[in-house]
C-alpha cells in the first residue's frame, strides 16, 4: 500500500523503501538502525510495522520521537555489542548508517545485526558507494582501502559490490546488491542497496 507523504515536509531521505514493500508487511517488528531524523521510522510506522529506532545521537532520537509519537527509541553505539537479545526483530532497516566503521568493526557489526534478526528475518540496508564524490568519496586521509577520515574524527567507508558482499557474507546469505542513484540534500547520491537473510 502506498504511504501518504503529504504530511512529511521534513523528509530528507528519498522514498527508497518503496522498492522493498514486499518485505515490509504490517505487524512485523523492525529496527530502524541509525534512524537519524526518523524518515524511515515514520514510513515504517505508517506501513503498520512495530518500530524500534536506534541511534547514537540523543538529539536525533528525540527528534524522531517528536515526528513519530510513541516511537520506541534506544540509544547505543553500533561499535558495541547491540543491546538486544538474539532473534529480536523480523527486519533491520539501515539507511546510510553501516558505513562509518573500520573493516574489523564492520565485520563485527554485520555479525551483531545477524544475531538480533530472527532466522526468517531480513536486513535491508543501503550504504555509500565508491565514487559518491558529492558525499566525500576520496576526501581526506585514506585509513583503510575505501575508508577515509573525511574530517577531524569523522570517518566514512565507501563500498563496491564486492566489498559489501565481503562484509555481509560471513553473517548473511545475500539475496541482492543493487546500485541506486537518488537525491539527498539536493545532490545526487550513489548507494548500494543490499537485501540479506541471516546465515544459519
Ligand atoms: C547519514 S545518517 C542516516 C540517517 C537516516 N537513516 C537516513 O537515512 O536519513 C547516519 C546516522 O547513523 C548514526 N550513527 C553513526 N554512527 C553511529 C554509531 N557508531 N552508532 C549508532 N549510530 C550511529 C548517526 O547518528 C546518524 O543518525
Amino acid at each position: 500500500m502506498p504511504v501518504d507523504r503529504s504530511r512529511d515536509s521534513e523528509r530528507i531521505s528519498d522514498p527508497w523503501l518503496d522498492e522493498h514493500a514486499d518485505l515490509l508487511q504490517a505487524g512485523l517488528t523492525v529496527l530502524d538502525f541509525g534512524c537519524g531524523n526518523g524518515d524511515d521510522s515514520l514510513e515504517l510506522v505508517e506501513r503498520g510495522l512495530q518500530v524500534v529506532a536506534f541511534d547514537q545521537s540523543l538529539a536525533s532520537l528525540r527528534h524522531a520521537r517528536q515526528r513519530v509519537p510513541g516511537l520506541r527509541i534506544v540509544r547505543g553505539d553500533m561499535r558495541d555489542p547491540l543491546p538486544f537479545p538474539n532473534a529480536s526483530f523480523d527486519r533491520v532497516v539501515a539507511s546510510l548508517s553501516m558505513h562509518y566503521f573500520t573493516w574489523e568493526q564492520s565485520i563485527r557489526l554485520a555479525a551483531e545485526v545477524s544475531r538480533i534478526l530472527k532466522p526468517s528475518g531480513w536486513l535491508i540496508c543501503r550504504v555509500n558507494r565508491v565514487g559518491d564524490v558529492n558525499f566525500s568519496y576520496a576526501a581526506g586521509r585514506e585509513i583503510e582501502p575505501e575508508y577515509f577520515e573525511v574530517g577531524p574524527g569523522h570517518f566514512k567507508r565507501f563500498f563496491t559490490e564486492e566489498s559489501l558482499r565481503q562484509m555481509l557474507e560471513p553473517a548473511f546469505v545475500i539475496d541482492s546488491i543493487v546500485p541506486r542513484v537518488s537525491t539527498r540534500w539536493k545532490k545526487e547520491k550513489q548507494t548500494l542497496v543490499a537485501r540479506a537473510t541471516p546465515r544459519a
